[in-house]
């Protein structure tokens, strides 16, 4: 554990575990080697954006931040050019260029900002919302408009939680979506997400938590975007099998 201080006589600290630490030292050299080229900011701006999260999780369930597990991250990448997370944050990041709800905080580590203000025009994309039946709903308009708007191969691997009773307006809305070209199922208690908590964690045994729903991944692309990453039945079956490799106890270095 690695801990970050700040105030006068250093009396407000925050706990993070190295490899995470590791991790927004990596991004914030590759974000802000010109404009702080010392450094000398890195640290309050750390204990900021740490200070951030520890205020928000205080309220939200960490059930909010629980993220894919590293071989799925891992295969997606291999399989269907995905380089981006619409939702994380500089903590759960596994690639380098991601979304997270707070740019002023999040910025210096490579955040682009809220995932509704984000307008790529082509790409290979991953999104696991946090629970919000409305964000979800947001989610699925913004995607519809962009596939709508894109100018080149455009793909997004939407996973949510497969509730059905009833069914949430987003799981609707994504099976019945035009551009909906195929959809697959992870069953419940056979996969597992890493911890929402997972950068101040004392003990790698507890990074992943079996998952007590399925979890529905529905694939949004344009004409484009299904011809360079179709989801073939062999894609599928290898994503499947990453599933099942979870108890890897590895957490992720910037991709
Ligand atoms: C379920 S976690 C996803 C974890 C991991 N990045 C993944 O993709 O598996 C959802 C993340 O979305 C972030 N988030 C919440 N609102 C957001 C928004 N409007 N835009 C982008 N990210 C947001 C949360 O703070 C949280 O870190």
């Amino acid at each position: 554990m690695q801990f970050v201080r700040y105030g006068r006589d250093n009396s407000s600290q925050q706990g993070i575990c190295r490899s995470v630490f590791a991790k927004l030292q990596q991004l914030y050299t590759l974000h802000c080697t010109e404009e702080d080229p010392s450094m000398e900011k890195f640290f309050p701006r750390l204990w900021c954006m740490l200070t951030r999260y520890q205020a928000f999780l205080g309220q939200q369930s960490q059930n909010t931040q629980a993220a894919l597990p590293i071989p799925v991250f891992e295969a997606i990448s291999r399989l269907f050019g995905v380089t981006f997370e619409l939702f994380a944050s500089p903590l759960n990041c596994y690639f380098k260029q991601y979304c997270s709800a707070f740019p002023d905080t999040d910025c210096y580590f490579g955040s682009r900002g809220p995932v509704l203000d984000f307008y790529p025009l082509e790409g290979s994309f991953e999104a696991n919302p946090p629970f919000s039946e409305e964000l979800m709903v947001a989610m699925v308009n913004h995607m519809e408009n962009l596939l709508k708007e894109a100018t080149g191969p455009l793909s997004f691997m939407v996973f949510l939680p497969d509730w059905r009773d009833p069914p949430t307006e987003a799981l609707v809305r994504l099976e019945a979506s035009p551009y909906n070209r195929r959809q697959t199922c992870v069953l419940p208690f056979e996969h597992s997400y890493r911890n929402g908590m997972q950068h101040c964690l004392e003990r790698d045994e507890d990074l992943y938590v079996k998952s007590a729903h399925g979890t529905l991944i529905v694939f949004l692309q344009n004409d484009a975007g299904f011809m360079k990453w179709t989801p073939t039945s062999e894609k599928i079956k290898d994503l499947l099998i990453a599933f099942g490799q979870q108890s890897s106890h590895r957490r992720p270095q910037p991709q």
